[in-house]
């Protein structure tokens, strides 16, 4: 296993280019499963979900040629000998579930491990379930697997209970092909449901609503192969934009939708940093004090749950009180105790944490538990004084590209190293 090892300190001057976003990607990659041709995606980052994802696709029978360097991916699901997803790959990554609607959609049946907890919080995919089950899937569970079948899909309004992400997703999968139209309401209106939604209508689907909190899908009868680029990754924008502002950088943050970054934006310029629109994409210059700011996580277009840890990074270090609300995971908050071990001044009431900005963090050993937790450490990391070192960083690759050697270049004093610990 690696770890990573920072001396904090430095301030992060100059510009790093966004990768594809994992969560684009990985629903585009089960898109594939729909269509018996070679699909393309370009933007794709290498990264440790998006592998796992590869080794589940090739179990089921698809062919996959890449070009990791190039951002390229290609897939054909000529023939799915195994419509299936094995409990030991997704245990781990839950994102795996994305197949169950593409499978049930082309090959009438799927049998996937259920994917159980994780450190955020239960995951429970009941909401996946129900709209499968509304659109005329059979769904049995057994022995820690669900069996979906359906000989014919139907259009059904399905109205979900939260506008879970995967959910919505997975049943605009399932849709594709189904007897008539389905309204998802109360739909996720991320902008990786969008760029799902923007490449199944360019293979030929109907989909219209994505973005809003109503996407109606018309069956059709046949699609076209997947030709698509993956949409900038809005986590990783963020996060380098708490970077910059954190270390009283000066960082341009290119090929980001500027759009998709605007609650970041917003909460960034109350701490005090300044947020800059470029023709190239974003500028985040810091200054000190920062200044503390309450926010909660919410469903798109609100905060985004995933950038809750490097934020709170930013506000252990800020002059005051700042009130985070977590609204989304029941359990987030795993990055708390490691901070406070760098001598961040915070208290957990249930989902809100209050956190009282110090004068300064102190660097110690620290261990990663999940992936956005691993980068707010990696955060208070290039703050802290002395040195820095987070173990079992698997976490932080599955979900960020590289992001020592983006670090490195903008002025970090960061290397990656073999942990033997
Ligand atoms: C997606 O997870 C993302 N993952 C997560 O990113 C992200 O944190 C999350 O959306 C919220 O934005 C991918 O897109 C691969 P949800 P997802 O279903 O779809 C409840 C990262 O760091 N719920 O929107 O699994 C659930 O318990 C990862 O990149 C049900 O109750 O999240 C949660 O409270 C972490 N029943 C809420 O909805 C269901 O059937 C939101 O979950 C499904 C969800």
């Amino acid at each position: 296993m690696d770890k990573i090892v920072i001396e904090g300190g430095n301030r992060l001057i100059g510009e790093v280019t966004v990768s594809g976003a994992k969560n684009a990607v990985l629903p585009l990659m089960a898109a594939c499963l729909l269509v018996d041709d070679w699909c393309e995606l370009t933007n794709v980052p290498e990264l440790r979900d998006i592998e796992t994802l590869k080794v589940l696709l090739r179990f089921m029978g698809a062919e996959i040629e890449e070009d990791p360097a190039a951002g390229k991916l290609r897939i054909r699901a000529g023939e799915i000998k195994k419509p299936e997803a094995p409990y030991e790959l997704v245990k781990t990554m839950r994102a795996s579930v994305l197949v169950l609607g593409p499978l049930v959609a082309r090959c009438k049946r799927a049998k996937v491990s259920l994917p159980g907890g994780c450190a955020i919080g239960a995951r429970p995919i009941d909401l996946h379930l129900m709209g499968l089950e509304k659109m005329g899937a059979n769904i049995e569970i057994e022995h820690g697997y669900v069996t979906v079948s359906a000989e014919h899909l139907h259009g059904e309004k399905i109205y979900l209970d939260s506008p879970t992400v995967t959910g919505t997703e997975n049943l605009m999968l399932a849709a594709v092909y189904a007897d008539g139209e389905t309204v998802l309401e109360n739909a996720a209106m991320e902008p990786e449901v969008v760029c799902l939604a923007d490449a199944l209508n360019s293979m030929g689907a109907d989909i219209t609503g994505a973005g809003t909190d109503t996407i109606r899908i018309s069956g059709v009868k046949a699609l076209r192969p997947l030709k698509h680029t993956v949409i900038p990754d809005r986590v990783e924008a963020g996060t380098f934009m708490v970077a910059s502002a954190m270390t009283r950088g000066n960082v341009l943050i290119k090929n980001c939708n500027i759009m998709d970054l605007e609650t970041i934006s917003v909460k960034l310029r109350e701490a005090g940093a300044t947020v800059d629109e470029e023709p190239d994409g974003l500028r985040v210059i810091g200054h000190y004090p920062i200044r503390s700011v309450d926010f909660r996580t919410q469903p798109f277009p609100g905060f985004p749950t995933d950038m809750q840890a490097q934020m709170m990074s930013m506000m252990s270090v800020a002059s005051g009180l700042s009130v985070i609300l977590e609204t989304v995971f029941e359990n987030r908050f795993m990055h708390v105790s490691e901070l406070k071990r760098m001598g961040a001044d915070i208290t957990i009431n249930d989902r809100t944490a209050i956190v009282k900005g110090v004068r300064g963090l102190s660097g110690a050993q620290l261990m990663a538990t999940d992936l956005r937790a691993s980068a707010s450490l990696i955060l208070a990391g290039l703050v802290a004084e002395g040195t820095t070192e987070v173990s079992r960083i698997y976490h932080l690759d599955r979900g960020y590209e590289k992001i020592e050697d983006k670090l490195l270049a903008l002025g970090a004093e960061i290397k990656r190293v073999k942990d033997n610990g």
